[in-house]
């Protein structure tokens, strides 16, 4: 039986491709518990600076696997409580992972598939890609992912298109904020990711890993002393810290900070 899951690591950027593309890579429980593992593993490899989460065939995903749905569907509250909290936690680990994620969409991101796309840092679509949150036309809701895809297009996009399951095109996941960028066709979401992969490569690894704890402490939270506080104590702490230095004195001395990789177009 084929893996469900293929991981590749290219020097620093790790590769994760959902592969179910008969199922238009829908997961169950198999592909979540796999997924969350690998992301675990490659949160804790030093030799991975990112993550690319892309979808093998003609879709990024599909989402939940509606065979799962229906056999969990005879099973208890209990266990339908247990099983949910294993995607819950998945996208937790996807969201609050310690390195910079990239998703890679296209095709269909429907339900669960959203919610990948929604707790990746950056992602970018093909033009052609198609959105949808369906599970009210199923007589479900979105339900754990549904922290991150507010977050990402808002509490009055989300009324619309959690209570109508209507599919939208990647220009309006654009305009929503869900996608960061669109490439034209699918051919050219290599080049784009290329160029973020290489944005994010330059910039330090600390850095980047506390910019995301940065990002969560402050979102939707009032501006208070205590905030002010802590965001002042944040950046304190990294202006001493060793990459902080490296990166303030490369700048400096005209050079290239010790964390980027070097430019194979540049003489050595
Ligand atoms: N779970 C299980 N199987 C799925 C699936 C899912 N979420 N999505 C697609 N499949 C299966 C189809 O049942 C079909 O199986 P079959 O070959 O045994 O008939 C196969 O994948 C191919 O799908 P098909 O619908 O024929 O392809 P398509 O290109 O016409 O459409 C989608 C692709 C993804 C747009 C369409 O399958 C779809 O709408 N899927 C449901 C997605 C959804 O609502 N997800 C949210 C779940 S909460």
């Amino acid at each position: 039986m084929p893996d469900s899951l293929a991981i590749e690591l290219h020097g620093a950027l790790g590769l994760v491709t959902l592969n179910r593309p008969e199922r238009h890579n829908a997961f169950d429980d198999a592909l979540i518990a796999e997924l969350t593992e690998t992301l675990r593993s490659l949160e804790g490899d030093d030799k991975v600076r990112l993550v690319v989460l892309s979808g093998a065939g003609k879709s990024f995903s599909a989402g939940a696997d509606l065979n799962w749905m229906k056999r969990m569907a005879g099973f208890s509250q209990e266990e339908n409580q247990r099983d949910a909290m294993a995607l819950g936690a998945l996208m937790r680990t996807l969201a609050h992972f310690r390195k910079p994620t990239i998703a890679r969409v296209q095709g269909a991101a429907y339900g669960g598939g959203v919610g990948l796309v929604a707790c990746c840092d950056v992602a970018v679509a093909a033009q052609s890609a198609t959105f949808a949150l369906t599970e009210t036309k199923l007589g479900l809701v979105p339900g754990v992912i549904s922290p991150y895809v507010v977050s990402a297009i808002g509490e009055r996009a989300a009324r619309r298109y959690f209570l109508t399951g209507e599919r939208f095109d990647a220009a309006e996941a654009w305009r929503l904020g869900l996608v960061h960028d669109l490439a034209p066709n699918e051919d050219e979401l290599d080049g784009k990711i290329g160029e973020i992969v290489d944005a994010m490569l330059a910039c330090g690894p600390v850095a980047q890993r506390e910019a995301k704890e940065l990002i969560r402490a402050v979102a939707n939270r009032p501006v208070t002393s205590e905030l002010i506080q802590d965001t002042a104590e944040r950046i304190a702490r990294l202006r001493a810290s060793p990459e902080g230095r490296e990166g303030v004195a490369a700048f400096l001395e005209k050079r290239r900070a010790a964390w980027v990789p070097p430019d194979e177009t540049e003489p050595s």
